[in-house]
């Protein structure tokens, strides 16, 4: 709906094109206006869908000590973002904003792809990216290189001009709803302004100056109307009521759709991630995973250790018997309350850093069998020693944290 008919333009003076004229558009681009967008929805439909089932399909991303997941990119965004006064809130309830994110990329995605509700669809990813790009890729330096500014602005042309018509259930639900009620398909005709022109005489103000030397009749020139006129017997609001509810149902099924992929995505990542689950990332000073599978709390003692031991000074963070050797855990800098993560690359040696990526925000996780550091969100690589760069975008490495282990066998912030 909404489509306009006709022509509209001004005239222009009956010179031959110069050297402008190479730039003007062809025709053959007019006609083709509705397929240039399908390549644009196929990849934004795919690219939104994937990224939706790919969360529902990873344990790691609602696992709260899992440097990937959504409440440890919550609590670096909180930080970081330009908006973490907005962020903060939510970081406390990081499984349903992780769904609710997780639902809405699903949602968008079949939207673009099926071409349903386009417009809707293309306001939602910009929403989206938007979003994405204040929390997590706002500091990408360059600008360039964080992804969700580009998805904002590449949601455009799709939020404008809708699905173009091609390959579209919105176009396809409206042409059945005029073919039902007998009332003409609508279809934008391209048409040159000479066309025009040779029909109407010579434009002006809305109607025909000249119409092949002679005088004009009173009625505007019919190329030039922004909308025609729909024929009298139409009930167009009946027209709108079918359109609209024919679009509901078309939802409903999608929707139905999306929801099946999504709880089958969801149970297969349970499925197919359940056994990597055992081998997440410990945590200090949090439930930290057993053997077995089971689940322990291990409570940091207050800042300063235990009373009745010549703890070093600074805050405990947890037991050092947790980080395994040659691996990492999880836990919160006491200092700035960003993830973080110790490493023990040999017994009784620990290094920390931490966890936000210095490209744009994210938290980056521990690889055991590269012994490095890698960001999820933009590839970059650290050293598992020394934080050092090893792969950008980053430019810069991981804050080092210092760390030392007490005779009380707790790690501490010092
Ligand atoms: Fe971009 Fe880490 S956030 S590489």
């Amino acid at each position: 709906m909404g489509e306009e008919e006709g022509v509209t333009g001004t005239a222009a003076p009956a010179r031959a094109p110069r050297f402008w004229g190479w730039a003007a558009p062809t025709p053959r681009a007019l006609y083709s206006a509705g397929w240039v967008l399908v390549p644009l929805r196929a990849f934004l439909g795919v690219t939104f869908l994937f990224a939706g089932l790919q969360k529902l399909a990873n344990p790691a991303f609602f696992k709260a000590s899992n440097p990937v997941s959504i409440q440890a990119q919550l609590a670096g965004a909180a930080r970081r973002s330009p908006v973490h006064a907005l962020v903060t809130p939510l970081a406390h309830v990081g499984v349903a904003v992780g769904l609710v994110l997780a639902l809405a990329e699903v949602a968008v995605g079949l939207g673009a792809l099926l071409g349903l509700w386009t417009r809707a669809a293309a306001a939602g990813g910009l929403v989206l990216s938007v979003l994405l790009f204040l929390t997590v890729s706002f500091h990408s330096s360059p600008y360039y290189t964080g992804s969700d500014l580009v998805f904002a602005f590449a949601w455009t042309p799709l939020l404008l001009a809708g699905s173009g018509g091609v390959l579209a259930a919105d176009a396809m639900i409206a042409n059945r709803a005029r073919d039902a009620m007998g009332a003409p398909r609508r279809a934008v005709v391209p048409m040159s302004f000479a066309v025009v022109r040779r029909s109407c005489g010579v434009y002006a103000e809305g109607g025909c100056r000249v119409r092949n030397g002679a005088a004009c009749e009173p009625a505007p020139c019919p190329f030039l109307a922004v909308r025609a006129p729909e024929p009298a017997r139409l009930d167009v609001r009946e027209l709108d009521r079918r359109t609209v509810a024919a679009m509901g149902v078309a939802s409903a099924g999608a929707t139905l759709l999306g929801l099946l992929a999504a709880s089958g995505t969801a149970e297969a990542g349970r499925l197919v991630g359940g056994a990597k689950a055992v081998a997440d990332t410990p945590v200090l000073g949090g439930p930290a995973t057993a053997p077995g599978g089971g689940s322990t709390t291990t409570t940091a003692p207050a800042s300063g250790g235990p009373p009745g031991t010549s703890a070093p000074a600074g805050t405990a963070i947890g037991a050092a018997s947790v980080v395994p050797v040659g691996g990492a855990a999880s836990f919160t800098d006491p200092k700035t309350g960003d993830p973080s993560l110790v490493v023990q690359p040999r017994a009784g040696e620990f290094v920390a850093f931490d966890a936000v990526c210095p490209h744009a925000g994210c938290t980056v996780a521990y690889q055991a069998a590269q012994r490095l550091f890698v960001c999820p969100c933009h590839g970059s690589e650290f050293s598992g020693t020394t934080g050092a760069l090893r792969l950008g975008p980053a430019t810069t490495g991981l804050t080092r944290i210092q760390v030392t282990e007490g005779p009380d066998g707790q790690l501490y912030v010092v």
